[in-house]
């Protein structure tokens, strides 16, 4: 118990301190958006708010999930709920393990003083499902009053970590049993390594209801875990890039854009791939002021909308882009006809 305690704590510290970017970008720098010289709109009535879940956010973008199970994340989860519920956009917790293992930390996640109507997203991990009774995930939830469930998927992580718990099977009967028994909607969530299409597709027929595709590009776990200690070596640069995940999952499921979005212009170009929102974790935590990185990203996604003559979420999601370079690359091998997105 106190194990986990402490990971989590270094996790952050790590995140903070040391470079655990990937070297390998997300994609978005191979993603261009054709320029609009005639947009024939007023920049200041650009609508950027959006429904989640039913609920009017005023913007596309997440908070997502990161700490939770020692006292400096107490402070964490409430300052960046409190920045959510200014900018009224989702919040995520980290992963509840530690307070389902020791109720008394239950304090380090509440956030609900702070941001009494925020859009709270609980988590959990996908090797924790697979053991725990749905009591327990069904009473943790409730304890924070959680609006959705993120369930992560974290192999790449678990199999690397010394201690990581590498026994993923009975996963999606899990989520299947989850789904049925929760009142909250399921989201599956990836911790930086993406989600490719034929996993939306079996996740989907588990009941699961929107993806957050986490792909590679922004925070590395297993660079975080090589800085912790002896893992499994190689796989610092493992997973589906961001962007081509993104694009193979669209088809299939709503989507949170996340890893390595860093700001809100490669917030405009998940959506006109093809995601619903899009999600930050390290540039939340880093930020001096989350606050003001918010607004600047608002500012940049409105900006790119004004350019591309998109008045709305929904135009933005059919503006014309360039997919280049290595992105272009890897969708190929996967037979997406690329041009398309120029050409729509
Ligand atoms: C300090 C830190 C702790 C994290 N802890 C969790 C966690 O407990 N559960 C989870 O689902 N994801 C966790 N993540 C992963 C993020 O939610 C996100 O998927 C990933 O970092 C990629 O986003 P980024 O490139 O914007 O950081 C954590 C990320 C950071 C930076």
């Amino acid at each position: 118990m106190a194990r986990i305690q402490s990971r989590k704590e270094q996790h952050v510290r790590i995140c903070l301190e040391e470079d655990v970017q990937y070297a390998r970008g997300a994609g978005f720098s191979d993603i261009e958006f054709l320029h609009n010289s005639l947009p024939e709109i007023d920049m200041g009535k650009i609508d950027i708010s959006t429904s989640f879940f039913g609920r009017r956010m005023d913007a596309p973008l997440i908070i997502d999930g990161m700490t939770g199970g020692y006292p400096k994340a107490k402070e964490i989860n409430r300052k960046l709920a409190a920045v959510a519920a200014e900018h009224n956009v989702p919040f995520g917790l980290g992963s509840q393990r530690a307070m389902v293992e020791n109720p008394i930390l239950t304090q380090t996640y509440r956030v609900r003083d702070v941001a009494p109507d925020v859009f709270i997203i609980g988590n959990i991990g996908a090797a924790q499902i697979a053991h725990y009774p749905v009591a327990k995930i069904k009473s943790a939830l409730e304890a924070i009053d959680a609006n959705a469930l993120a369930v992560h998927l974290n192999a790449l992580q678990e199999a690397v970590q010394p201690e990581g718990d590498r026994n993923f099977e009975g996963v999606l009967s899990a989520i299947s049993k989850l789904s049925d028994a929760l009142r909250i909607p399921i989201i599956a969530k990836e911790t930086g390594a993406g989600i490719s299409a034929d996993a939306a597709v079996r996740l989907k027929n588990a009941g699961v209801q929107m993806l957050n595709v986490s792909g590679a590009g922004g925070t590395s776990w297993s660079k975080v875990e090589y800085l912790r200690g002896k893992p499994v070596e190689g796989f610092r640069e493992w997973g589906i890039p961001t962007v081509v995940s993104i694009v193979s999952c669209a088809y299939h499921l709503p989507l949170i854009a996340s890893g390595g979005v860093r700001s809100g212009l490669d917030a405009a170009k998940s959506i006109a791939l093809g995601a619903k929102m899009a999600a930050g974790a390290h540039p939340f935590l880093a930020a001096k002021d989350a606050s003001l990185e918010i607004k600047n990203w608002k500012m940049q996604l409105r900006t790119a909308m004004f350019l591309t003559g998109s008045a709305n979420l929904e135009k933005l999601a059919k503006a014309r882009v360039f997919v280049t370079g290595r992105t272009a690359q890897l969708l190929q091998c996967l037979r997406v006809d690329v041009g398309e997105y120029a050409m729509r």
